[in-house]
Parts: C-alpha cells; sequence; structure tokens
C-alpha cells in the first residue's frame, strides 16, 4: 500500500486534531506544515498563527490546544511550541526506519497516484513550418515535455498536442518559392531560415512575386490539390527537422501529436458563428472581434481578440479559440495547459475570458504556462554571431562535443560508451538549464555555468549518481532488503530527505515547476555526500549497518534516476 508524504501524513493529525480541538474543518493542504530549517526539528507547523487571528485567541494557546487533541505518538515526539506558536516536530527514528522499509519495494518511491485523474490537453514544443526552432521553442519542448512526465507519473493523463504555425498568409509565399526553386535531388531544403528569408526578399522586392504569394494564399485556402501538395512538402520538410531536435532531446512528442493550426481550419467559421450566436462579438474597423471584459490600455481603451479579419482570413486568435473548443468539446480535456513563452500571457489571458464567456470552459482547468527568455551571456535575447537567432541542432550538437571533452578527462570508459555518456551528459545540461530555474524568469544561456561538476547542475547529479553506482558495484549485497537502522545524523537527514521525494513530485506537478524537483534532487545528492563524507558505507564497523548504509546509497541511487527520469534527463551508470 502506498503511504502519505510525511507532511501529508504530518497534515492529517493536525487537521484531525483541529476537528476534536475547536470543531472546524480543514483539507489538510491547509495545515501549513512544511519542513523545517531549524537545527533539530524535522517539520513545523504555522497554522497557529492565522488560526489564533481568526479565533481571537493568542497563537501559543491556540497551538497547545492542537497539541493536547494532536494523536501523533506513533510518529512523532509531542511537538515542542516554538516562538510566537510554531508546532515544532521531530519524527521518531522507529517510524522513520519504518518508512524506508517501505520505500525499497516500491517503484514509485512513495508518490501514490492521483486519487481523482484529470485529462490534460498538453499545448508545447510548437515551432513554426519553414522555419528554425530557436531557443524559446526548445524551452517549451523540454518544459513541455519534463510536465507531461511529471503529470503521468502523477496519474493523470495527458493528450499533448505539438500546435504547429502550418498555416497562415506566409505560406504564399513559401509555395510561390519552392515553386520557383525546387531544391535539387533529394536534398530537401537544408536551411529553413535561409529558405524563408529568401522568399521574404522576393516578396518585399518582387511585385510580381508578391501578387502571385497572395493568389496563392487564396488558392490553398480554397483548397486546391497542387498548391496543398506543395505545402504539404514544406510540411514534411519542416517536421523532419523538428523531428531530427526531438530526437537529439529525447523528448516523447511524435507525429501523432501533431495537432497545427492547419489542423483547425476547417471549424474556424463554426467558431465564430458561435460567439456571434452568444452575442459575444462586434464588428471593429470591419473585423469581428471580441473585447472580453478587463482588458484595456490607461485610457480605457478595450483590447480586441480578433476572430475573423477585415479581409475575411481567420489569425492566430481564431485559431487558438477553435483549438480550446476542439480539446474540450471533442476531446473531452479537463485541464487546457498551454507551454508557451512569456510574451504571449495577455493573448492566452482574453483567450480564456473568451472562452469562458462563451461557456466552453465549464468544469475545465485553463492555465498558460508561461515562461521567460533564454538570454546570450551579453544578456539579450539570444543569436549566433552571425545576428541570427541560434540553430538548435547546432547547439545540441556544441552541448554533446563539450560534454564529450569533460567526461573524456578522467574516464575510464570505452570510446563508445563515452559517446552514449556524452550524449547524456550534454543534452542533459542543456535541459537541466531550461527547467531548473522557476520557470517564469530568463535565464543566461552560459556553457560553463551549466556544464560545471559542481552545484545545482545536471552533471554534479549526474555524477552523483554515478558514484553512488560505483560504490554499490563493489557490494555483492546490494539487492538485499536489510533493515535500514538511523543511528547517525547525517543517516537521519539523508532518510529524511529521501521521505520527502513525494512531496518534492507533487510540489512540482501542482504548480507545473520542474524546477522545484530539481531543487529536492540536488538536495538529495549534497545530502548523500555529506552522509558519505560521515558514515563509511562499504567499510562500516558491522555487517548489518554496512546492510543498512548500502541500503540508503540503493534508494539514493533510485531516487535520483527516477528523479532525473521524470525531468527527461538520462542517468548513465558510469561516467
Ligand atoms: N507557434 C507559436 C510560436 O512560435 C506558438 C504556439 C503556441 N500554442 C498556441 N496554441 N498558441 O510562437
Amino acid at each position: 500500500m502506498q503511504q502519505l508524504a510525511v507532511n501529508e501524513e504530518l497534515a492529517r493529525r493536525v487537521v484531525a486534531a483541529l476537528r476534536r480541538a475547536f470543531g472546524i474543518e480543514m483539507a489538510p493542504a491547509g495545515a501549513l506544515v512544511a519542513v523545517s530549517t531549524r537545527d533539530g526539528v524535522d517539520y513545523q507547523c504555522n497554522l497557529a498563527m492565522s488560526l489564533g487571528k481568526q479565533l481571537a485567541r493568542p497563537p501559543r494557546e491556540v497551538a497547545a490546544e492542537i497539541t493536547a487533541h494532536l494523536d501523533l505518538s506513533d510518529v512523532a515526539e509531542t511537538p515542542e511550541i516554538a516562538g510566537p506558536g510554531f508546532l515544532n516536530f521531530v519524527l521518531r527514528r522507529e517510524w522513520l526506519e519504518q518508512r524506508l522499509a517501505g520505500l525499497a519495494g516500491d517503484d514509485r518511491l512513495g508518490v501514490a497516484p492521483a486519487e481523482a485523474p484529470r485529462r490534460i490537453a498538453l499545448d508545447y514544443s510548437s515551432p513554426n513550418v519553414a522555419k528554425e526552432m530557436h531557443v524559446g521553442h526548445l524551452r517549451s519542448t523540454v518544459l513541455g515535455d519534463a510536465i507531461a512526465r511529471l503529470l503521468r507519473f502523477a496519474g493523470h493523463e495527458v493528450l499533448p498536442h505539438n500546435h504547429l504555425g502550418d498555416w497562415g498568409t506566409p505560406f504564399g509565399m513559401l509555395i510561390e518559392h519552392l515553386l520557383d526553386e525546387p531544391p535539387a535531388g533529394h536534398r530537401g531544403i537544408g536551411d529553413l531560415n535561409a529558405f524563408y528569408q529568401a522568399a521574404r526578399r522576393k516578396f518585399d522586392s518582387d511585385e510580381k512575386f508578391a501578387t502571385r504569394s497572395r493568389e496563392r494564399v487564396v488558392q490553398l485556402q480554397g483548397g486546391d490539390p497542387e498548391t496543398l501538395a506543395t505545402w504539404q512538402e514544406l510540411v514534411d520538410e519542416s517536421t523532419r527537422h523538428f523531428n531530427e531536435v526531438y530526437r537529439q532531446l529525447g523528448v516523447t512528442l511524435t507525429d501523432a501529436d501533431i495537432y497545427g493550426e492547419s489542423f483547425y481550419n476547417p471549424s474556424l467559421a463554426k467558431v465564430v458563428d458561435e460567439l456571434e450566436a452568444e452575442q459575444l462579438t462586434e464588428i471593429s474597423d470591419g473585423a469581428v472581434c471580441v473585447f472580453p471584459e478587463g482588458f484595456h490600455n490607461r485610457e480605457g481603451d478595450r483590447f480586441p481578440l480578433i476572430v475573423r479579419k477585415r479581409d475575411g482570413g481567420y489569425g492566430y486568435a481564431a485559431t487558438d479559440l477553435a483549438t480550446a473548443k476542439y480539446w474540450t468539446a471533442e476531446r473531452r480535456a479537463t485541464d487546457l495547459l498551454y507551454v508557451v513563452g512569456a510574451p504571449q500571457s495577455q493573448h492566452f489571458a482574453m483567450l480564456f475570458a473568451v472562452c469562458r464567456a462563451a461557456g466552453w470552459l465549464d468544469g475545465v482547468h485553463a492555465e498558460h504556462i508561461g515562461f521567460g527568455s533564454v538570454l546570450g551571456e551579453d544578456g539579450k535575447v539570444m543569436r549566433t554571431r552571425a545576428g541570427e537567432t541560434t540553430k538548435l541542432a547546432d547547439l545540441l550538437d556544441e552541448a554533446v562535443s563539450q560534454a564529450a571533452g569533460i567526461v573524456a578527462e578522467r574516464s575510464e570508459l570505452g570510446a563508445d560508451e563515452q559517446r552514449t555518456v556524452a550524449r547524456a551528459v550534454g543534452i542533459g545540461a542543456v535541459k537541466y538549464a531550461d527547467l531548473s530555474g522557476d520557470r517564469e524568469r530568463d535565464y543566461v544561456f552560459a556553457w560553463d555555468r551549466m556544464l560545471a561538476k559542481d552545484g545545482n547542475t545536471s552533471v554534479y547529479l549526474q555524477y552523483a549518481h554515478a558514484r553512488i553506482e560505483s560504490i554499490l558495484a563493489k557490494a555483492s549485497d546490494r539487492g538485499e532488503r536489510a533493515p535500514v537502522q538511523l543511528a547517525e545524523p547525517a543517516e537521519r537527514a539523508l532518510a529524511l530527505t529521501l521521505l520527502r521525494f513525494g512531496e518534492a513530485v507533487r510540489a512540482a506537478v501542482s504548480a507545473y515547476a520542474p524546477h522545484k524537483l530539481c531543487t529536492y534532487l540536488y538536495d538529495t545528492a549534497v545530502t548523500f555526500s555529506r552522509f558519505y563524507e560521515q558514515c563509511p558505507v562499504l567499510a562500516a564497523e558491522t555487517t548489518e549497518l554496512r546492510a543498512s548504509r548500502i541500503q540508503l546509497a540503493a534508494l539514493t541511487s533510485r531516487t535520483l534516476v527516477l528523479g532525473l527520469g521524470l525531468l527527461g534527463i538520462e542517468a548513465p551508470r558510469r561516467l
């Protein structure tokens, strides 16, 4: 049977005490139980302060009441009341030892699957056809994939969809350009950015080409077979590029997850009709618009969400309306999540407001999972020297080759294994850099920092894991389920950390914040290294102690592997 996370276990006991002491009903999450940073204290509860205010009683008195009604003796010592009214918990050694024994046989390391699984449509990656993916798409891809893995592990159903920018007016010029200059033989387009820019230049300088391009857009929208075939070539070619990047990254997206903008094209007119029928639309400057409440500038001018342009065409917003409708009405998603850069936050806020007004989000949770920009070391949005946005495939190759240098420095591995490991290290470093900071913030892309062997990096975690594995490789008794003994403070500290895995996963899942898991894994690796400094494992004084410490090491290794796995990062056994 799955055990509750430690904080959850304590919270439930506190909530039960509240009911007994004051007749107050509360969800365990409201009990404010968290890991304590005080020496000698494991967890603390901060509830008495807010409750004191609510009950108009001194918080310390409230804390004393709670304590008097707490039934906790199997889990912890009687809590001490500290400062203004904190409850300080010190967990019982036997209880911790029992809990660790519970983890030993549990593939999920103590994380119970969600009781009420949700069906989550997750929009991520979503690059644009006939353009290279850039670091912003990389971040969406990496974050989205980690979030998908976390949600699935938590027991939810994830419906990933890759909202490719594969439709719209630029395709007129792209198709004309491709027809004018088909790539020779089977070479394909090669450089998508160059192709796009060449088409753009022609469009801007050549009046006849521009006219042809506009006519081509009409043919595309009208479903002309030859035009569609050329369009498909562009999409296929781009998809090959994207798939190459996905393969390099080891993300879980496949062709079956592609739901590009074109997919929604047939339903756009209907979406507008529905909004009109709901009387949500207005004609403004010839365009069909919805003005959702609460969106305006300082002067009070309302912002429109444009559903049909003046020329009768549909744009990005209309497509997103149809997208929301499709995933809720047709696919019955309970959640709509979008992993897209922060600059689009207004777009999503307006989109959700309109969908809500139309009644499409009843009982549906919609959220924009925004993220900051990737900056170069000069603090500006990242570009290569030539002034073009960095090409992702090149960047990933560079990561792997830099990692190869690091691995070669001290590795005794053969050439083949070194190559595999370099890939895990290089790609891991790029992903971890995207994941380990609060996603809402910008971060600076710096090779030295992301490939550092110390600090909160994937390389550090991968080394920590490989070091543990090399210890375990020398212990023939690894697989035995020896009882764990927690005599030394360093053993206790490690045990407490290992027992927090479920808490960390839950925190990362509920805030769509993979960095919370990163921070936890880093803590785990650091706590392990302190333990290892202070507690000999293979050379422990007694056989029982040795077996117990091997258990702790093996659990740490499994925690790192599972945790990194949820972030989409590999943990090679040897480095
Ligand atoms: N293709 C867009 C871009 O590159 C991102 C699309 C995000 N998803 C959405 N449903 N709008 O900016």
